[in-house]
């Protein structure tokens, strides 16, 4: 099939490593020119060179915490400026925060909803005007199987803010269906890279990591970056015209949700 991406610019928040750096490269290999983000400088820019490598036209990076409001509007205007204009915004940049729900404090509420939510909220807005004068566009949230589901206990903090991606996803793809800019979000389950959170789980605790493969993925392994990486290639592709706020998830089974 035929992306048809040769030529369209993408910007991916977090992309100096893991999925986010999968998805780049995914898309750099389908022609886009690219503009990524991240807030420690040698990986990004080490990042840039192999989008470079991998076929990008033009790559834009620069170190950015999206948690910094005033630095979204800069970050965007100067992408558009070099890559001369947006198609594809995948919002990636997300983290998670593990306590007991009564632990939590304000802070941990106001930087979780910052990171997972709000941040990715301001580049789609920032976005959306740039798409319009593209004659459309494709936004992706990468959110999580426990934004479908419960993720279980210590997990409030992921869960709500999580599952928020996948709400704003829905009401953003019906406001802004009729201008072509479709709207969806991904549900990765557990996905395993080099210096990844799973990777150093797996180091850590083999024997428990075993028996948590084998009680939780029926696939009997991990997800794979390009895995995640491939689904929102499509979904940034004209080739997904008719699909637009939807979460679909990549995780070989992982989630428990019906739907
Ligand atoms: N890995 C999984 O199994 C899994 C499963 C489900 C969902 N997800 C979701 O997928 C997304 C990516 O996960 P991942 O495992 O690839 O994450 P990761 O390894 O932690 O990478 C996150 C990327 O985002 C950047 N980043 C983090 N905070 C940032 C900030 N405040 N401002 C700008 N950049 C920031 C990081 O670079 P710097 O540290 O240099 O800023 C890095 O490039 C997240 O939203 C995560 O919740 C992951």
């Amino acid at each position: 099939m035929e992306t048809e991406l040769k030529g369209k610019g993408a910007l991916v928040s977090g992309a100096s490593r893991g999925i986010g750096k999968g998805i780049a490269l995914a898309l750099a290999r389908e022609g886009c020119s690219l503009a990524i983000c991240a807030r420690e400088q040698g990986p990004l820019e080490e990042a840039a060179s192999e989008l470079a490598e991998a076929g990008a036209p033009q790559v834009f990076a620069r170190t950015l915490d999206v948690t910094d409001r005033e630095a979204a509007e800069p970050f965007v205007a100067a992408a558009v400026e070099e890559l001369g204009r947006l198609d594809v915004l995948v919002n990636n940049v997300g983290g998670n925060r593990r306590k007991s729900f009564e632990e939590t404090t304000d802070e941990d509420w106001d930087d979780l909803l910052e990171l997972n939510l709000l941040s990715a909220l301001r580049l789609s807005r920032l976005a959306i005007p740039e798409m319009r004068k593209a004659g459309g566009g494709a936004i992706t949230f990468i959110s999580s199987i426990f934004g479908r589901e419960a993720g279980g206990a210590g997990l409030s903090l992921y869960n709500v803010t999580k599952t928020a991606m996948i709400s704003a996803a829905k009401i953003m793809a019906m406001e802004l269906a009729s201008e072509g800019i479709r709207v969806n979000s991904v549900a990765p389950g557990s996905i395993r890279f080099p210096g990844g959170s799973w990777d150093r789980r797996v180091k850590e605790d083999p024997e428990g990591m075993a028996e948590f493969i084998s009680a939780n993925l029926p696939l009997g392994r991990f997800g794979t970056v390009e895995e995640v990486a491939n689904l929102v290639v499509f979904l940034s592709s004209p080739q997904a015209g008719l699909i637009t706020g939807a979460c679909i998830p990549a995780d070989g089974s992982q989630g428990r949700s019906l739907i």
